[in-house]
């Protein structure tokens, strides 16, 4: 953890994983799950040289906010993480994350653009999404996908953890081959998915 970040302040996951079945039965397909994110998935997510750099990162779907105390935990003093969820049912354990840095919308991540604009964030460095692309309307799949491209700096990092690969159907495309990493101790274990936008002057450089 970063020395000087402040303390994060998130509820035990016994107490996470009540809200998390709550929210599931009422919105099951959007959920998409019962347990909160393990310990192993968050350090796959968070813990990387790309968060520890930013100076914005954007989450879709922080759900009971494991990952998202995860990715605050890993991010610099002066940095800024907008979070993006769609169920009103995480407002309470959300809102005690009691850190300057987060900024939490209740809305769908479709809105992503229009949130970056509002907080005046320009381009973002990285965007993590547990959002399950599997369960999405193609419509919508395609639309959060370009608005995640379109929000990245070139060079920035877009990581999605998902339980099946509909996402590389929409992110192929905009970033090409992912890199996967698998894990397995998860309840349901699952891949996650990161792609580094071109950055155009490298692929000029790379070319002469
Ligand atoms: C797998 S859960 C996230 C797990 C959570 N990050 C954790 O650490 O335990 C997926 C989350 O995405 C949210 N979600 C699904 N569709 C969404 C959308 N279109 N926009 C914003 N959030 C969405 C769900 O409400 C849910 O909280």
């Amino acid at each position: 953890m970063n020395v000087s970040t402040p303390p994060q302040t998130i509820r035990p996951l016994s107490t996470r994983i009540g809200c998390v079945v709550k929210a599931f039965l009422r919105q099951p397909v959007q959920v998409a799950t019962v347990v909160p994110s393990s310990s192993k998935l968050i350090g796959a997510i968070a813990n990387r040289d790309c968060v520890r750099k930013a100076s914005t990162v954007v989450e879709l779907g922080p759900g009971a906010g494991g990952t998202t105390a995860g990715l605050l935990a890993n991010m610099r003093p002066e940095s800024t993480l907008l979070a993006i969820e769609k169920t009103q049912a995480f407002d309470q354990v959300l809102q005690e994350i009691a850190d300057p840095r987060l900024r939490i919308e209740y809305a769908d991540a479709m809105r992503m653009l229009e949130f970056l604009q509002d907080h005046e964030l320009g381009l973002v460095d990285v965007v993590v999404s547990g959002i399950p692309f599997s369960t999405l309307p193609e419509q919508v799949g395609k639309r959060i996908s370009q608005s995640v491209h379109e929000a990245l700096r070139p060079g920035g990092t877009f990581i999605a953890y998902q339980v099946h690969n509909d996402v590389e159907r929409y992110t192929r495309p905009l970033f090409g081959p992912s890199k996967t990493n698998g894990v397995l101790w998860n309840l349901p274990p699952l891949t996650v998915y990161s792609w580094v936008k071109v950055d155009i002057d490298d692929q000029a450089i790379a070319k002469t």
